[in-house]
């Protein structure tokens, strides 16, 4: 009777995912018509042969379209305002994926940029960075700048991790996916954007008592998490063990506030513990203290940009 079950909920399984399939595919076929429309109507300066139009990427914004071999098109919803404000001021950070054009089209928002090669995931995952120290603090000090040349202009992104790190053809580093960012000055916001599973105890404190948080310390403390990644292979994006439904949930209960928080504190004390476990075993020191100040607990306690890029450039001088 079980054997019978099991091949039945296989059946089911395969069932789900074909169904699941020919949506996708269908849904792209559809996509597609509608990119070829809108760049046939919207005078964009691209050309592109349809049929080189692939998806290569989907995340929870939208889904990213190859136009030909130097631009992609994101797709998405026109939900954040910020964004179109700050076009500008996007485009004279140079370690900025480079925007050629965004056009509103019938409730889409379409974003032209520069096409990248890779992800720092994709290297990541790969191995790229294992026992290659010198590689890893070039690469992250490339990063770290970066982000600095952003929070000078005030700009938080608010959702850094490998996934939204990417290499250019000539292997220089390239920021993308603004879609959470925020333009801002000095003080605290409660913006609730981002990666819930990344939040800093800060963010998730701020956000549940309604104080807010510091924006620009919580791309630091992203950081900490993007160099932990690098230096550890971690796969996983955030937590790990946690399944992103449980998380999901707990966060879109925060309106509900002092009830989940225990919840929240709970997660980062075990988050904490897994994570000091692993960098507490390093050997070598900076890098050990750079991680443990980067991914300190309270805001306050977290370097600033220049002292990490102290740190870094010190790092690579040892190494020659
Ligand atoms: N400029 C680009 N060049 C090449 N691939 C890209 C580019 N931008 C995005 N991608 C691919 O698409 C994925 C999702 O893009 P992203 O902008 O992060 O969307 P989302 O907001 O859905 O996370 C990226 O992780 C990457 O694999
Ligand atoms: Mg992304």
């Amino acid at each position: 009777m079980r054997g019978y079950v099991s091949v039945l909920f296989e059946f089911i399984l395969i069932q789900v995912s074909l169904v699941q399939v020919s949506l996708c595919n269908f849904l792209d076929v559809f996509r597609k018509r509608e990119i070829v429309k809108m760049l046939d109507q919207c005078n964009v300066g691209i050309n592109c042969n349809p049929d080189e139009i692939k998806r290569i990427g989907s995340g929870f914004n939208g889904s990213v379209y190859t136009l030909n071999d130097n631009f992609v098109l994101k797709v998405g919803e026109e939900d954040n305002d910020t964004f179109y404000d700050s076009i500008n001021t996007l485009k004279q950070v140079p370690g900025v994926a480079k925007i050629q054009n965004v056009v509103d089209y019938d409730g889409k928002r379409y974003e032209i940029m520069e096409r990248c090669v890779c992800t720092l995931k994709d290297r990541i995952n790969r191995g790229f960075y294992s026992n290659n120290p010198r590689r890893l603090s070039n690469h992250f000090l490339q990063i770290v700048k970066i982000i600095s040349d952003l929070h000078k202009k005030r700009i938080a992104h608010l959702d850094l991790k490998p996934s939204n790190i990417m290499f250019d053809k000539n292997n220089n580093v390239k920021i993308i996916d603004f879609g959470s960012m925020l333009l801002c000055n000095d003080g605290k916001s409660s913006a609730q954007r981002g990666t819930f599973r990344n939040y800093s105890f800060d963010v998730a404190n701020g956000l549940v008592k309604g104080t807010g948080y510091d924006p620009f310390k919580y791309d630091i403390w992203c950081l900490g998490l993007v160099l932990y990644k690098m230096v550890f292979i971690d796969e996983m994006e955030g937590f790990g063990r946690y399944s992103l439904n449980n998380l999901t949930n707990l966060v879109a209960s925060l309106g509900n506030k002092k009830r989940y928080l225990g919840k929240i504190l709970k997660v980062r004390g075990v988050f904490n513990a897994e994570y000091d476990k692993n960098i507490r075993g390093m050997s070598t020191s900076e890098l050990k203290n750079l991680l443990t100040s980067m991914l300190a607990k309270y805001d306050k306690n977290r370097p600033s940009l220049d002292e990490i890029i102290k740190t870094l450039q010190r790092i690579e001088k040892n190494q020659c």
